[in-house]
C-alpha cells in the first residue's frame, strides 16, 4: 500500500532517473578508495573491471600502463596485482605477515575450510608443516621416493618406446607417469597408462585447473549468489573437484583396514596415526574430512604443474636441437648408457640443471600465482592496501624481469650458468613462488623433474614429426600449458 502510493508520487520516466542516479551514486560511493589506493582502469558501475581478461599477459600490458602495483574490480571486490622482482619479494616476504590465503567464494563452497591450499592459520599451518616433512621423510630414504620415481622413469619409457618413432601426443604418458608418482606417496598405489578410468579422472582434473583460470571463476567470485543458479562450467569444476575428492576417499577408507601405525606405507597411514597423536589438539583438525581435501590438494598440485613443465620441456627439446645434444652429451658423459640417474648426478650436471631451471623459467607455469588477502591496513610500495583487499603477485613478471634476466624473452639456459660453466643459483627464479605459503611439493617437484628428464633424454632423441615446425604457443587458463603438440622419440 505504502509502496504503491510512493510509486504513484513520480511518473515511469522519473523513476527511472531516480534509479539511474541512485546507481550513479552507490558507484561513485562503492569504487571511492583510500586517497592512496593503487591505480587502475576505470570500473563499470557495480560490475568492475569484469571486461577486462583476469589472464598474466593483460596483468603485464596493465602493469607497463600503472606500474608495478595497479589495482583492479571485480564488482565491487578490489585486487591489487604485485609485478617485478622488487615488488612481488616485498608482498610475500618482507611483508608475508600482513596476507594469508585468499579463500574465494568458489573454492570455498568447494573446500568449505578443509584441505591445504584454501586454509590459514593454525590448522593450516600444522597441515603445511606435517605434508612437507611427509615428502621430505619419504624422499630422505634413498629406497623410497627416488626407487619410486626410477621405476615410473621405466614405465614411461617403455610406453614411449611403444611408439616406435611415430608422431605422438606425450601428454597422456607424462600426466599418468606423474600422477602416478603423487599417487605412490598419498595412496601407495599406481595405475597402468592405459587404465580408461584413472585416464578420466586425470582429464578432469586437467580441466578443473584450466576452468579456474576462466572468465567463469572469476563472475562467481564477483557474483557468487547469481552464479550460484545459473548453470555454466564452473559447476563442472565443483562437479570435477567432489569426484576427485569422492575417489581419494575411498582410497582412505581401505587404508583404515590395514593400517599399522608403527608401519605406516604412505601419506594416508601417516595421516591416520597424526590423528591419532594430535586427538587432545583439536584447533589442529586432523581428522578424515580435512585428510580427502589434503590429498586432492597434494594430488591436483602435485600432477598438473610437473606434467607440463615436463611437457615443456620436451617441446623446448623440439625446438632447439643444439641444447638438446648437450643435455645428451653430459648424460652420457656423467651416467652413461647403463644405469638409471640419480639425483646424486645432478651436482655434476650443471648444464641438465640449467636447462631444467630455463624450461621452468620460461614455461613459467602458475603465471599468476595463487592469490593473497590482506589482514590487515599494510603499505606496499608506497600505496595504502586496506584489509581485505585481494593481493596477486605476478610470478611471470618476476620470472621475466628485464631488470634481473639477461635475455629475459629468449628460452637460454646460460641465464643459470657462469663464465665457467657452473651452475650458478638465480633470485628471480621464483616458479615455486616464495614467502610462507610457497609450494610445499618444491622438493618432490625437483626429484621428479631431473629423474624423468635426464631418463628421457638418456633414452631418446626428440624431434618435431617431419615437416612440422614445433610452436611454443601457450593455453591460457590458471596454470600456462603447451598447446597440444606431438613429437617423435627415436631411441638412441
Ligand atoms: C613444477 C612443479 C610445481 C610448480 C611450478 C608449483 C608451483 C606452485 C605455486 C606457484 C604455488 C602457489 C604458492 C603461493 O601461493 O605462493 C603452489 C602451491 C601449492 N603446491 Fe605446487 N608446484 C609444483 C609442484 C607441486 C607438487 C609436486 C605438489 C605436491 C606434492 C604441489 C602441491 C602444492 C600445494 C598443496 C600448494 C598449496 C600450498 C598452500 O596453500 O599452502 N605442488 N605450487
Amino acid at each position: 500500500m505504502i509502496l504503491h502510493s510512493l510509486y504513484e508520487l513520480f511518473t515511469f520516466k522519473e523513476w527511472m532517473i531516480f534509479t539511474v542516479a541512485l546507481l550513479f551514486f552507490i558507484w561513485i560511493i562503492g569504487r571511492k578508495n583510500s586517497p592512496n589506493f593503487p591505480p587502475g582502469p576505470l570500473p563499470l558501475p557495480l560490475l568492475g573491471n569484469v571486461f577486462t581478461g583476469g589472464d598474466y599477459e593483460t596483468m603485464n600490458k596493465l602493469a607497463e600502463q600503472y606500474g608495478n602495483i595497479f589495482s583492479l574490480r571485480r564488482g565491487s571486490t578490489k585486487i591489487v596485482y604485485v609485478s617485478g622482482y622488487k615488488m612481488v619479494k616485498e608482498a610475500l616476504v618482507s611483508q608475508g605477515e600482513s596476507f594469508a590465503r585468499f579463500v574465494s567464494p568458489l573454492f570455498d563452497d568447494i573446500y568449505k575450510g578443509r584441505g591445504l591450499s584454501f586454509t590459514n592459520g593454525y590448522s593450516w599451518k600444522k597441515h603445511q608443516q606435517f605434508s612437507v616433512s611427509y615428502i621430505k621423510s619419504f624422499g630422505e630414504s634413498q629406497e623410497t621416493l627416488h626407487d619410486k620415481i626410477q621405476h615410473e622413469c621405466y614405465f614411461l619409457c617403455e610406453a614411449f618406446k611403444e611408439e616406435q618413432g611415430c608422431p605422438f601426443d606425450p601428454l597422456t604418458k607424462i600426466n599418468n607417469a606423474v600422477a602416478n608418482v603423487i599417487g605412490t606417496l598419498v595412496y601407495g598405489h599406481r595405475y597402468e597408462y592405459d587404465d580408461f578410468q584413472f585416464q578420466k579422472l586425470l582429464r578432469m582434473s586437467a580441466e578443473s585447473v584450466h576452468l579456474t583460470g576462466s572468465v567463469w571463476n572469476e563472475l562467481y567470485d564477483a557474483f557468487p549468489s547469481i552464479m550460484k543458479i545459473l548453470p555454466g562450467p564452473h559447476h563442472t569444476i565443483i562437479a570435477n573437484y567432489r569426484r576427485l575428492a569422492a575417489f581419494l576417499g575411498e582410497k582412505t577408507e581401505k587404508h583404515k583396514q590395514d593400517w599399522d601405525p608403527n608401519e605406516p606405507r604412505d601419506y594416508i597411514h601417516s595421516y591416520l596415526t597424526e590423528i591419532e597423536k594430535r586427538s587432545n589438539d583439536k584447533e589442529a583438525r586432523f581428522n578424515t574430512g580435512n585428510l580427502e581435501w589434503c590429498m586432492v590438494d597434494l594430488f591436483e598440485g602435485g600432477t598438473e604443474t610437473t606434467t607440463n613443465t615436463l611437457r615443456w620441456a620436451l617441446l623446448y627439446m623440439i625446438n632447439y636441437p643444439l641444447i638438446q645434444e648437450k643435455v645428451q652429451e653430459e648424460i652420457e658423459s656423467v651416467i652413461g648408457q647403463t644405469r638409471f640417474p640419480t639425483m646424486a648426478d645432478k651436482a655434476s650436471m650443471p648444464y641438465t640443471n640449467a636447462v631444467l631451471h630455463e624450461v621452468q623459467r620460461k614455461g613459467d607455469i602458475v603465471p599468476l600465482n595463487m592469490a593473497r588477502v590482506a589482514t590487515k591496513d599494510t603499505t606496499l610500495g608506497g600505496y595504502l592496501i586496506q584489509k581485505g583487499t585481494i593481493v596477486i603477485a605476478n610470478l611471470s613478471s618476476v620470472l621475466h624481469d628485464q631488470t634481473e634476466w639477461e635475455t629475459p624473452d629468449t628460452f637460454n639456459p646460460e641465464h643459470f650458468l657462469d663464465s665457467e660453466g657452473h651452475f650458478r643459483r638465480r633470485d628471480a627464479f621464483i616458479p615455486f613462488s616464495t614467502g610462507k605459503r610457497m609450494c610445499p611439493g618444491e622438493y618432490l617437484a625437483r626429484v621428479e623433474l631431473f629423474l624423468l628428464f635426464t631418463c628421457l633424454l638418456q633414452k631418446f632423441t626428440f624431434q618435431p614429426p617431419p615437416g612440422e615446425e614445433p610452436s611454443l604457443e601457450s593455453q591460457l587458463g590458471f596454470t600456462k600449458v603447451p598447446m597440444p603438440y606431438k613429437l617423435c622419440a627415436s631411441l638412441r
